[in-house]
């Protein structure tokens, strides 16, 4: 009956076209909005994309510090965020000058090594513990928390970073796994903060043995948001995008896939020949999966909701990005 009438995803192409506006999604983000995006990728990715676009509007779909990001490395171009509330927990587990939240606000929490920095210390008092040693900022953090680091990493690039830096010992915040892979991958020594993913740290290595008995065949891949142990388990461990590309590559026809299940939109579709299995059916962000058509089509009507970093944080921040975006 209503046929004729436009569809959402019509509507939204229409004011994509006029707002010259681009659409960037992550890898996590609900399969029918990567499937409208002008870009789909993980982090790095959509860092390199954001301060190279020709464009008068960023639509990102997205956490809170993506669109941050964008903000950052475009500040001539409108930024929105699909979601007001869309964050991600683990950046919010650091602050640059006030305490951080009581650890109980994090379930999942398992006792750290020992070299893990407690938890009642902020970054202020981290760096004048270690004056000397730089801090490598994974981009899940807040602009402040940027602003107030060396150089900034993602998943895909943080040995690459620790190495690029000339100091035997860095202060690396706020992912203590992702830390301590790369202390695992470096001769460097890492002071790790200990936060955390919730949607990676639960899964256990008793999951990756269920998994590989149910799927015998099958490589497993791990993101190295998740715990050590797990990683230790995995037959290869990469950035969201690192998966897509060492699945295409590989000769394997199987494989069980350890990070947000979102990604498998994508494995399934670069790789239709191929198997996907989730490591764990729960692991799901909350945060990724507020962000609806209907949030886009909202964003693109009503400039939802606009992401502005006051200058004088965005400035040093964008130095932390550019040092890491400067590394090819
Ligand atoms: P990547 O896509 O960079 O691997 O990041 C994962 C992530 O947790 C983003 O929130
Ligand atoms: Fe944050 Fe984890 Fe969600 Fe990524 S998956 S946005 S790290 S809570």
């Amino acid at each position: 009956m209503l046929s004729h009438l436009p569809s959402i995803r019509e509507k939204i192409l229409k004011l994509k076209q006029e707002r010259r506006a681009i659409i960037l999604a992550h890898n996590y983000q609900r399969d029918e909005v990567q499937e409208i995006a002008d870009f789909t990728g993980d982090s790095l990715e959509l860092s390199r994309t954001a301060s190279t676009i020709d464009c008068d509007l960023i639509v990102f779909a997205g956490v809170n510090f993506m669109a941050e990001s964008a903000s950052i490395l475009c500040p001539d171009k409108t930024v929105l965020l699909t979601e007001a509330d869309a964050g991600c927990p683990m950046a919010d587990m650091i602050h640059v000058d006030s305490p951080r939240r009581e650890r109980k606000s994090f379930p999942g929490f398992h006792n750290p090594p020992p070299y893990i920095y407690p938890k009642e210390f902020t970054l202020k008092a981290i760096k004048e513990q270690y004056p000397k040693s730089p801090v490598v900022a994974y981009v899940n953090t807040t602009a402040d928390v940027k602003a107030d680091s060396y150089i900034c990493c993602t998943s895909a690039n943080i040995v690459q970073v620790i190495e690029s830096l000339p100091d035997e010992t860095v202060i690396s915040v706020p992912d203590r796994n992702l830390s301590m892979w790369a202390q695992r991958n470096t001769q460097k020594k890492i002071i790790a903060w200990d936060g955390f993913c919730h949607v990676h740290e639960r899964v256990r290595p008793e999951d990756v043995s269920k998994a590989r008995n149910e799927h015998p065949q099958a490589l497993v891949m791990a993101h190295p948001e998740c715990r050590l142990e797990v990683l230790e388990l995995a037959d290869h461990v990469t950035s969201t995008s690192g998966m897509l590309r060492f699945a295409k590559a590989s000769s394997a026809k199987e494989f069980i896939v350890g990070t947000e299940i979102g990604l498998m939109y994508r494995l399934k579709k670069e790789n239709p020949e191929k198997e996907f299995y989730a490591l764990r059916k729960d692991m799901i962000c909350p945060n990724m999966k507020k962000t609806t058509l209907g949030s886009v089509l909202r964003a693109l009507r009503e400039n939802t909701y606009i992401i502005k970093v006051p200058e004088e944080i965005r400035i040093p921040a964008k130095k932390s990005l550019d040092r890491m975006l400067a590394l090819r």
